[in-house]
This record gives C-alpha cells, sequence and structure tokens, in this order.
C-alpha cells in the first residue's frame, strides 16, 4: 500500500460507513449479490480481503450466519478497529499480499473455502502475485471473488476526476486472465445498482474525498472541481447506475 493511500483510509477511516451508506438496502443488495455470486454456504470457511470496516462483511456475516468466524483481514489499523467486536468476524492486520506470500499465517489451520476482495485490488500493486499465492490457499471447491469498478464509472465527480480514475483503475478483464493463469476458471459478469443520493450529501462526500482517487488533487482543484460539479447536477437528488465487476475464479475439478 502506498503512503497516500495509507493516509487516505486512515483519515477517511472514521466517517467511512456513514459516506458509503447511500442507503441500506444499498448495503443489503451487494451482500446478497456476494453470496449468490460465490454460492456461499454457512460452513464455508471466508476471507475477506481489504474488508475494511467490514460494512459489507458485517451484513453478509448477518445474511449467512457462518459456522465459522470470517477472516477479515485489512492492512489499514484505523479502518479495521471500526470492524464490530462480534463472534461471526475475526480481524487480522495485513495486506493481501501479506497473507497471500505466507508471511502472515491463517489463524486457522485448514485452506479457505472463499476469498473475497471487495474494491481492493486496485491497490495491490503484484496484482498476478497476489492473486496466485490467494489461489494456492483454496481448499478443492474454493473459489475468490473480486469485486470492482470498471474502469469508466457513472459517478457524478467533475471530469478531472474521471480522467484520473481511468488512467488509474486496473480492468476487470486483466484481472480475469490473472485467475486464469492462476489456475482457477475465471470468468465475469456484471451488476447494476441504482442509486440515489442527495445532492449536497454528495458534496459532502466529495469534499471528504470518498474515493481515494480524489486523492490525487490539491485543496484547490478540489474546489474547483466542486464547483464544476455544483453547474453540471443542479437537481437535488443525484441518481445514477453504479455499475461492479464480479470478476470470479473457481478451483478446477482435479
Ligand atoms: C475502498 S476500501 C473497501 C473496503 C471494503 N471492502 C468495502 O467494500 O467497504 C479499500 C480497502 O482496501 C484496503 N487496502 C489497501 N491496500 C491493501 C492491500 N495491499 N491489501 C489488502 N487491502 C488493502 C484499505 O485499507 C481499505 O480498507
Amino acid at each position: 500500500m502506498t503512503d497516500q493511500t495509507a493516509e487516505h483510509y486512515h483519515r477517511v477511516a472514521a466517517s467511512y460507513d456513514d459516506l458509503w451508506t447511500y442507503d441500506p438496502d444499498y448495503v443489503r443488495q451487494f451482500s446478497r449479490a456476494m453470496i449468490d455470486e460465490l454460492r456461499l454456504i454457512p460452513s464455508d470457511a471466508i476471507a475477506d480481503v481489504g474488508c475494511g470496516t467490514g460494512l459489507y462483511t458485517r451484513q453478509l456475516c448477518e445474511d449467512l450466519r457462518p459456522t465459522r468466524p470470517i477472516l477479515c483481514v485489512d492492512p489499514t489499523p484505523a479502518m479495521l478497529d471500526r470492524l464490530p467486536a462480534a463472534p461471526g468476524l475475526r480481524p487480522l492486520l495485513a495486506g493481501a499480499e501479506d497473507l497471500a506470500s505466507g508471511h502472515v499465517g491463517l489463524p486457522d489451520a485448514g485452506p479457505l473455502d472463499a476469498v473475497i476482495m471487495k474494491e481492493s485490488i486496485h491497490h495491490v500493486a503484484d496484482r498476478g502475485g497476489v492473486l496466485a499465492g490467494l489461489a494456492s490457499m483454496l481448499s478443492r471447491h474454493g473459489r475468490i471473488l473480486v469485486v470492482m469498478l470498471p474502469t469508466s464509472i457513472q459517478h457524478p465527480l467533475f471530469q478531472a476526476a474521471h480522467d484520473r480514475f481511468e488512467a488509474l483503475q486496473p480492468d476487470p478483464d486483466e484481472v480475469v486472465d490473472l485467475l486464469d493463469a492462476a489456475g482457477l476458471r475465471a470468468s465475469v459478469s456484471y451488476r447494476t445498482f441504482h442509486t440515489a443520493i442527495e445532492r449536497e450529501r454528495y458534496v459532502h462526500m466529495l469534499e471528504s474525498r470518498y474515493m481515494s482517487v480524489l486523492h490525487e488533487f490539491s485543496e484547490s482543484e478540489l474546489a474547483a472541481g466542486i464547483d464544476q460539479f455544483r453547474r453540471a447536477y443542479r437537481d437535488p437528488v443525484l441518481r445514477f447506475d453504479d455499475h461492479f465487476a464480479f470478476v470470479k475464479g473457481w478451483v478446477r475439478p482435479g
């Protein structure tokens, strides 16, 4: 993780859940989508790598009621500190690289049945190495789900933020290739979540740099971007479609 990313999540941790919970149903729909895409069952040994505050892991735990705690892995102490103390959630302060390379071991003996990486893969530099390492930790019926934004998004960002996002965001098809190279049966599907946010709330989200890409801008560039946003979006409620790639890799029957 770069210093800039570490700094971003350290700053945003306290308000992260508030910034990202457009509405409670969004989180519920997302949790159901992940359970569905991975065909999770309660007896699965699950790790959520880059779980952040556990905003989605908590919901998933409530929905699935797993028989073993979900391993909640994140390298940012301030984010992981927000994970509620609950028997179904086990925190592990580590980056995906630490886990995948074996520098940090799994607290329980035995392989993982399911690994989730939701909106954290773009922070990993050696994506091929990490995905191969995680794939090697899977059981016979193991699978990995990488949830990520596509390279172009419909969030009502200002133009420079869109441009920067497009330059930085990895392509989901590359992740498909990396999972395939790791020996998994890889595929991608897309899901759309309809989103509505009050305009002033969105201004607050921009000011709080709710997406890590917004940390690419100085105070004055951000202020200029927010002015541009105010001129471009006048409705009191902003509606847009949030498209996500669900990239999956399944252990091949052997
Ligand atoms: C956009 S947040 C997503 C959090 C959570 N998965 C969610 O959807 O709410 C990205 C998270 O990735 C974590 N992260 C950054 N670098 C990472 C790495 N190398 N390995 C694993 N997680 C990382 C950050 O600390 C942050 O909590």
